[in-house]
């Protein structure tokens, strides 16, 4: 997929001598009165802005939208005011959903060469940079599409948005926006490489095919790439990853993907674990066929994980990460596990597969076991992981566990200066009684509809001994169904953006 032909720029100009197809105006909700070159623009128009305002066409509210035609009064053809709400209210997430639904909608208009005004409101406490990284990011996000097998769409230039301009006043500005221009950038453009992978159907994403586009980004961006094949597995005694990945003709991959920022030699700080199912039938205990095509999404925790080691490589980030992605297909067939058998993990724990829909857990409990091998001081594993958890949240928040309250502090704050909202469940070890097996170790599913997103998390815990460690359960957020915000129809790349925020909190302290 090329990435987005967008050009993000930021250049010390007036309003009106910008020449280009559209403008955009953010305006506060009840801010103060038009002043500068924003009432300078305003007198151009006789009024209409101050019109708007006045008669409460337009008030402001967060990414409310008033498109003006200036004909010939002004060099550009659209001028686009959009909201972003009441300043005492206002967040970087709004700032890029107000980007977003600006650039869509200047998108459907056909403007190609478009800039967006900063230096006309006050944003109260938000530090330029900030404001700067946002709009690249909801700019970015918001105009992404997957079309690549659409054949009236592909290569379209037509349907493009060409370039952004970010107009500030004075020429220091200038530079210091560049560099966070770039990091909004790294931060979108590893959330949409994590979508594409995501929207890439089964047929072509294999299990094999997603190794080969992971050791794709990792020469692109300098991370060093391993991929282990069933033989390998096998001789480590991943015994609950090979179960799941017998019903299929595609042969399962375990891929590590690793960033040596920091210290050399030490231990990896940060161990990122992806569920890489690249398609869920169920095995089988198969699915039902309605919506089943979403399951090949199930390899979202997967993207999210590729997609962040790229974005801590491209940043250069001072922190030794290392990536693992258990990468199976879960199909039914005359070779696939049945209900009943049990498996050995990679650390000897013994498991029941009660049903072979719940197989997540399975893969997920060897590649966190080898992941600690790696010797990582800390895990976070994300994962499509439960119906329960989208019962629980909806698609508003991933739902989280933690053995750590230091780490869930630091997935938390990654996740509010992100815009991924994130909320946590709890872990009591009352809970355990879900998945006690009368013949093995574990089952890996008990309880009925009684807490099974908690179930699964008390699963993965067995396997991360005393390591601190986050779990993600991301199937209520991975799927967006209808464009909203930077958000378009499809994947999202949820968590992406947290995770990089997370290695540069961690690498910022210098964690070990
Ligand atoms: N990949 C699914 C998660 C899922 C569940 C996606 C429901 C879409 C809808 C996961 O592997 C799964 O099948 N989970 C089951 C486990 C159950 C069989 C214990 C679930 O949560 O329903
Ligand atoms: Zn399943
Ligand atoms: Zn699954």
């Amino acid at each position: 997929m090329p990435p987005s032909a967008l050009r993000i720029t930021p250049t010390a100009q007036e309003l009106f001598d910008f020449r280009g197809d559209a403008l955009i105006l953010p305006l506060i909700e009840e801010g103060e009165p038009l002043r500068g070159p924003l009432k300078k623009i305003d007198e151009i128009l006789l009024g209409a802005i101050a019109r708007t305002l006045r008669r409460k066409v337009f008030r402001g509210k967060p990414s409310e939208r008033y498109l003006l035609h200036p004909s010939t009064r002004l060099s550009v053809q659209q001028l686009l005011l959009i909201g972003l709400g009441k300043a005492s209210e206002l967040t970087p997430d709004r700032i890029r959903q107000a980007t977003a639904e600006a650039l869509r909608q200047l998108l459907t208009l056909k403007s190609r060469r478009v800039a967006i005004a900063l230096d006309h409101i006050d944003w109260g406490h938000l530090a330029g940079e900030t404001i700067a990284q946002t709009i690249t990011e909801g700019a970015l996000l918001g105009l992404h599409r997957f079309d690549s097998y659409k054949h009236e769409e592909r290569g379209n230039g037509d349907r493009e948005v060409e370039s952004l301009t970010l107009l500030c006043s004075d020429r220091e500005t200038v530079r210091s926006l560049k560099r966070a221009i770039g990091r909004g950038e790294t931060l979108a453009r590893a959330t949409n490489l994590a979508r594409d992978l995501i929207n890439e159907p089964a047929n072509v994403l294999t299990p094999t095919e997603l190794a080969a586009r992971a050791r794709d980004v990792a020469r692109r961006y300098g991370l060093a790439a391993e991929v282990l094949d069933r033989d390998a597995m096998r001789r480590l005694g991943m015994g609950a990853l090979l179960g799941v990945a017998q019903g299929s003709a595609n042969p399962p991959r375990l891929i590590i993907l690793r960033h040596r920022g920091g210290d050399d030699h030490a231990q990896p700080a940060l161990g990122l674990v992806g569920k890489g199912v690249t398609f869920d039938a169920g095995g089988i205990s198969i699915k039902a066929s309605e919506g089943m095509e979403t399951m090949k999404g199930d390899m979202a925790g997967a993207a999210a994980v590729i997609g962040a080691m790229m974005g801590i490589a491209a940043l250069r980030l001072p922190i030794h990460a290392v990536g693992v992605i258990p990468a199976v297909e879960n199909l039914p067939s005359g070779s696939a596990q049945r209900p009943g058998d049990i498996v050995r993990a990679m650390d000897g724990t013994t498991i029941e597969v009660i049903n072979t829909d719940a197989e997540g857990r399975l893969i997920l409990s060897d590649a966190l076991c080898y992941t600690r091998r790696l010797g990582a001081r800390r895990l976070v594993d994300v994962a499509t992981l439960t119906g329960g958890v989208v019962v629980a949240l909806g698609s508003v928040r991933t739902g989280f566990f933690s053995n750590d309250r230091t780490l869930a502090q630091q997935v938390q704050g990654a996740g509010e200066a992100t815009g991924e909202k994130l909320w946590e469940l709890p872990l009591d070890d009352e809970y355990e009684e879900l998945i006690k097996s009368d013949c093995a170790d574990l089952k890996n599913t008990g309880g009925g509809k009684k807490a099974p997103a908690i179930g699964a998390a008390r699963f993965l815990k067995h396997f991360v001994g005393d390591t601190p460690w986050v779990h993600l359960d991301i199937n209520g957020t991975w799927l967006q169904e209808k464009a909203q915000g930077y958000q378009p129809k499809g994947a999202t790349g949820v968590m992406v953006r947290t995770l990089i925020h997370l290695a540069a909190t961690l690498a910022s302290g210098r964690a070990r």
